[in-house]
């Protein structure tokens, strides 16, 4: 730290702007700081009660919806310990860090992954799900298994063109989907839309600490489970579900985590689904004007796939992402994410998710071009004002 830094100090609150966990609200707080309950009693059930209602309603299903203790690498593997054996085939696409964990939580449970490679800068490609599973004429594959929003590069692929390229193959596989970065953020319709099983995660559009994860899943889902010989027990939907028929959980749950639930469904039902994700449209769009302005490139290279989560950004070539984020946390309190994987300190990511307005977005976006000038990192001046400018117009 240098001596000019060193003297200066800073007040208010961080600025939380990865892409998840997301700030959590002062009402979710709140409604967290409270005593501990029997999880067993009248309370909590009619609590499980309203909790379940109230999360099918945001995934927008009609079937079960399984809430784990659990961060969301435990709900892909609920996902898939519950739907499948071993040896199973399961098709998977790179589309960037996030989607390679899934492959390689998948490929240490035993199933065998087909992993179609890609560049992370596109989603699925539908046609290739298509192409795919015409080839498998004798059906061995067992799952198609595809991250909506890639939290990694802020590129999203269509679920229901997804869905529609396996119907139009005629071919039964399984569509588990990913919605950890996407749901409570962006439009997403489970039963709509045909999947299987939707995996998600607290700490991101549902406003939460991380801590709990879900399994939204189908008619298809639960009878696949009576097939399904993968070991599983912490998982199981089977107990889970029984327990949840009496408003119970088969083991101890996270009793101030669902107390948050509840605040963080309250608030987006308050503000309605369709204004939470044209929020998020909003600031995403006024994000990349930013991005365009300063002459930086946007990571995402389909104009239709770009994320509402998150706006990924790479550094020309002999900068680094990690000191631009390392001067922009000391010198402003704003925590930018990292570049993961295959673009570690080449990709820079603004989070815009969450409990989020205007002026958080332009604090951010302030920050960072502050942080892009002290970086040394060639840019033009302006990010901020074409943001401003996106903002007052009408979408
Ligand atoms: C799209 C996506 N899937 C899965 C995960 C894994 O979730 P967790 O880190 O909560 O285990 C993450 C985490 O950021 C994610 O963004």
């Amino acid at each position: 730290m240098t001596s000019s830094q060193s003297t200066r100090s800073q007040r208010g609150r961080h600025f939380l702007q990865i892409p998840g966990p997301s700030n959590v609200p002062d009402r979710v707080l709140r409604a967290i700081d409270r005593p501990t309950i029997d999880h067993r009693g009248p309370e909590f059930e009619a609590l499980t009660e309203r909790l379940l209602a109230g999360l099918a309603r945001v995934f927008r299903t009609r079937s079960p919806v399984v809430v784990y203790p659990a961060s969301g690498t435990g709900a892909w593997e609920a996902a898939l310990v519950n739907t499948l054996s071993p040896g199973d085939q399961v098709l998977m696409f790179e589309t960037g860090q996030f989607a390679s964990l899934w492959r390689n939580v998948a490929g240490a449970l035993g199933l065998a992954v087909g992993f179609v490679p890609g560049n992370w800068r596109r989603g699925v490609d539908p046609a290739e799900v298509e192409a795919r599973l015409r080839q498998d004429r004798p059906h061995a594959i067992r799952a198609v298994a595809i991250v909506h929003n890639e939290t990694s590069t802020g590129v999203v692929s269509d679920v229901a063109a997804v869905r529609q390229a396996i119907d139009r193959a005629g071919h039964p596989a399984l569509l588990l989907v990913d919605t950890v970065s996407s749901l409570g953020c962006m439009d997403y319709r489970h039963d709509e839309w045909g999947v299987d099983v939707t995996v998600a995660g607290s700490q991101k559009g549902l406003m939460l600490p991380p801590g709990l994860s879900f399994n939204a899943l189908s008619e298809r889902a639960i009878q696949a489970q009576e097939r399904a010989t993968l070991p599983r027990s912490y998982w199981s939907w089977r107990e889970m579900l029984s327990a949840n028929k009496d408003r119970r959980f088969p083991y101890t749950p996270a009793t101030n985590l669902l107390f948050g639930l509840e605040a963080a469904l309250q608030m987006l039902e308050q503000e309605g689904l369709e204004r939470v994700f044209a929020r998020h449209r909003r600031h995403a769009a006024a994000a990349r004007a930013a991005v365009r302005a300063w002459g930086l490139e946007l990571w995402c290279q389909d104009p239709a796939a770009h994320s509402s989560s998150l706006t990924a950004v790479p550094l020309p070539d002999g900068h680094s992402e990690v000191r631009l984020r390392e001067l922009i946390l000391e010198r402003f309190d704003l925590s930018l994410g990292s570049g993961l994987g295959k673009v570690k300190d080449k990709v820079f990511r603004i989070g815009h998710l969450g409990d989020f307005n205007d002026l958080m977005l332009l604090g951010t976006l302030a920050g960072i071009e502050m942080g892009l000038t002290l970086a040394g990192v060639p840019h033009q001046r302006g990010g901020v004002d074409a943001a401003m400018s996106q903002l007052l117009s009408p979408e």
